[in-house]
């Protein structure tokens, strides 16, 4: 008897924490894994919840456990899996059957299945990690409203509140989901390396051990830094190791993974032509990271880092003022991406389904959601609650890279962030050399500043 409200294909991490989220919140949910024993022993784990979770074996069973038109969530690993998981799906479908990919995907993937399936569609961006998947996540959805509309029921009941208010919303037509998740996770990225910047200030510039670093951060995250990275950093400092008797920090290998989305945001930002170099910055950090003999060589040809003096203040208002710089670049590159792909991407409605659930929560994102809502197409920059905060706090960046860089201390994304804001505030730049140079090695012509004439030439000193 097909009795399932949803199915789920899929018993990983995040798939296992949405199987039971789902079942929790009184939907009843079927639900599908390569390996049978694997969907068995979820199902006998599930206490209570088993009850609304039905265990398939085969994807004909799971097909025939569902209430039509079906709905199925793919929590499969992002890339081919997903192509080959719909192609072996497909054949126990219905026509107007919709499948959920709610994995990290490329955004032009989702589009590409998107346009080649002859059935409903949908993207979602699911953050949160296990346990955003597990208790509510943020859901970022992209494709047809009225496929949306046909889940919408049981997305808004799994996701995360904020304030009575579901963290799960339609962003735009089909990859724009994904896009969001993306950019996402690119501030995601920048915010991380902001952070562990800041804590190599205190690491090597102060000589701070690393419960002290962790007391700053739980310290900051009572203030405007309040924050799930800033809460997660907090504790990641003070955590205790049994083996050495010391800070856990100290025996982690100093190589960041990475998956590919802040890759891929950074990728996507160079073909829509728009500025993030703080999340890229924080991208190339993490390949830097991976790079650790070449590292320790290059360490002893040229010696390490000095100490340094600077104010704990002053960093908590540098990291704050580097932090509105990289989520400013990453609303102004979904308003960027809402014109290229004729997306009706709103930044208000991003910056709201942002504050809660997913893993760039932060208690400044309702002020954001504020000013995009009065200002919907101006840079957060420009917003007179974020403007006067960049104002207050300019200076604490500067002082912070300054005695950074002359300590040899590492900063790229907060030397990033430092010179975006001057070249963005500043009126009359450099290019103006840039076109002098094309124009005399390629003849590619100029404005004239004066007269606004287009395509001229020099002459040129040696003409
Ligand atoms: C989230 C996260 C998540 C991401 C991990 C790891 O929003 O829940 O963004 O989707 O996969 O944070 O990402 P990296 O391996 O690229 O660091």
């Amino acid at each position: 008897m097909a009795q399932a409200d949803i199915g789920l294909i899929g018993l990983g991490t995040m798939g296992s924490a949405l199987a039971l989220n789902i079942a929790e919140k009184g939907f009843s949910v079927a639900v599908w894994n390569r390996t049978t024993s694997k969907t068995h022993a979820f199902v006998a784990e599930a206490g209570d919840l088993a009850t609304r979770i039905t265990a398939t074996e085969t994807l004909e069973d799971l097909a025939a456990a569902l209430k039509g038109p079906r709905a199925i969530v793919l929590m499969v690993p992002a890339g081919q899996p997903v192509d080959d998981q719909i192609e072996a799906l497909d054949p126990y479908l219905d026509a107007d059957d919709l499948i959920i990919d709610a994995g990290n995907a490329n955004f032009r993937d989702t589009m590409r299945r998107m346009e080649a399936l002859e059935r409903p569609f949908l993207g979602i961006g699911v953050s949160g990690g296990e346990d955003g998947a597990r208790h509510g996540p943020a859901i970022m959805g992209g494709g047809d409203p009225d496929h949306w509309a046909r889940v919408e029921p049981i997305l808004t009941a799994i996701a995360a509140n904020y304030e009575d208010t579901p963290c799960a919303d339609l962003m735009g037509e089909n990859g724009a989901g994904h896009f969001v998740k993306a950019v996402h996770n690119g501030i995601e990225y920048a915010d991380m390396q902001l952070i562990a910047e800041t804590y190599g200030v205190m690491r090597d510039g102060l000589a701070m051990e690393a419960p002290q670093v962790g007391d700053v951060f739980a310290e900051w995250n009572t203030g405007r830094l309040s924050s799930f990275l800033i809460e997660t950093s907090a504790k990641v400092a003070s955590a205790h190791d049994a083996a050495t008797d010391g800070p856990l920090l100290e025996v982690i290998v100093d190589a960041a993974g990475q998956k590919g989305t802040g890759r891929w945001t950074a990728i996507e930002a160079q073909h829509l032509g728009t500025p993030i170099p703080v999340i890229e910055a924080a991208v190339a950090a993490r390949n830097m990271s991976a790079l650790r003999d070449l590292r320790a060589d290059l360490a002893e040809t040229f010696g390490g880092t000095q100490k340094i003096d600077i104010p704990i203040d002053i960093l908590e208002r540098a990291l704050t003022c580097g932090k509105i710089l990289c989520y400013a670049q990453g609303f102004d590159m979904l308003r960027a991406a809402a014109d290229a792909f004729d997306w009706s991407l709103k930044p208000e409605v991003i910056a709201r389904n942002w504050r809660a659930g997913c893993i760039i929560r932060s208690s400044m994102l309702d002020d954001m959601a504020e000013a995009f809502e009065a200002a919907p197409g101006a840079t957060l920059m420009a917003a007179p609650y974020f403007s006067d905060i960049l104002s207050e706090t300019i200076s604490a960046l500067r002082d912070t890279v300054i005695a950074a860089n002359r300590a040899g201390l590492p900063v790229p994304a907060m030397s990033a962030a430092l010179s975006y804001f001057d070249t963005m505030r500043q009126a009359r730049g450099t290019a103006n050399m840039i076109q002098g140079q094309r124009d005399y090695f390629g003849l590619h012509g100029f404005v004239r500043l004066d007269t606004g004439d287009k395509d001229q030439h020099g002459p040129w000193a040696d003409d």
